[in-house]
């Protein structure tokens, strides 16, 4: 593990800021978990926090028959729905109670595994896959950790489809630093940290 603040993480070892964030999202889904809060069938794939943004997962391609890793998967909602379209499906995702809302309620649905794992550690493992997608997953994950490892997760020719925020709820812009903003993404009653990268355009 690295333990001096500056020096990034890498292969499967989570930074403290990482883990942390995982932390808040255990707390996110064991509060859902308790309160048996209902989780809809969505009928698309959504890549905005606010559902009806973006395009749909026609983006992916033809699914039928493909290796399709969802990241970060949250409650699994988009795993089953690519599940039913014919592909092959697994859905990765680190919080324990997140994942257990997941088995809950798609637990029993054809052609998914839902998996409990570190992302990055189920990057470093799997065959390779013929899509990765993640609505809203790599925020919380290092980039200099997490994108290494999707090129190695990702067959030649494969397709990689994600969403981030671009701007963090204090309106500040993309940064050129590779570090995480305190603060900035409720989560549940908490807060995480996301990673929200890109250079910043000139002013005109
Ligand atoms: C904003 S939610 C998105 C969930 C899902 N993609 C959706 O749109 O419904 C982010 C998810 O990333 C998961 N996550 C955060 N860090 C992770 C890690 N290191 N490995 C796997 N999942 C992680 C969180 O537990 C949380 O469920």
């Amino acid at each position: 593990m690295s333990t001096h603040p500056h020096s990034p993480p890498t292969g499967t070892v989570p930074s403290g800021v990482e883990r942390r964030n995982l932390l808040r999202w255990t707390a996110y889904g064991t509060h859902h978990l308790t309160a048996r809060t209902e989780i809809p069938e969505p009928e698309r794939v959504y890549w905005g926090y606010w559902q009806e943004v973006g395009p749909g997962e026609e983006i992916l391609g033809d699914l039928a028959g493909r290796r399709v890793l969802d990241l970060c998967s949250g409650m699994g909602r988009f795993a089953a729905h690519l599940a039913a379209s014919g592909a092959r499906v697994d859905a990765v995702e680190g919080a324990r109670s997140q994942h257990e809302r997941a088995v809950a309620r798609f637990g029993d649905r054809p052609g998914l595994r839902l998996i409990h794992a570190d992302a990055v550690d189920h990057l470093e493992r799997a065959e390779p896959y013929d899509v990765v997608l993640s609505a809203h997953g790599l925020s919380y994950l290092d980039p200099r950790r997490v994108l290494p490892a999707l090129t190695r997760a990702l067959r030649p020719g494969g397709r990689l489809v994600f969403s981030v925020l671009h701007t963090n709820s204090a309106g500040d812009g993309p940064s050129d630093s590779v570090t995480a903003r305190s603060g900035t993404r409720a989560c549940g009653s908490g807060r995480a940290t996301p990673w929200i990268l890109g250079r910043t355009p000139p002013a005109t």
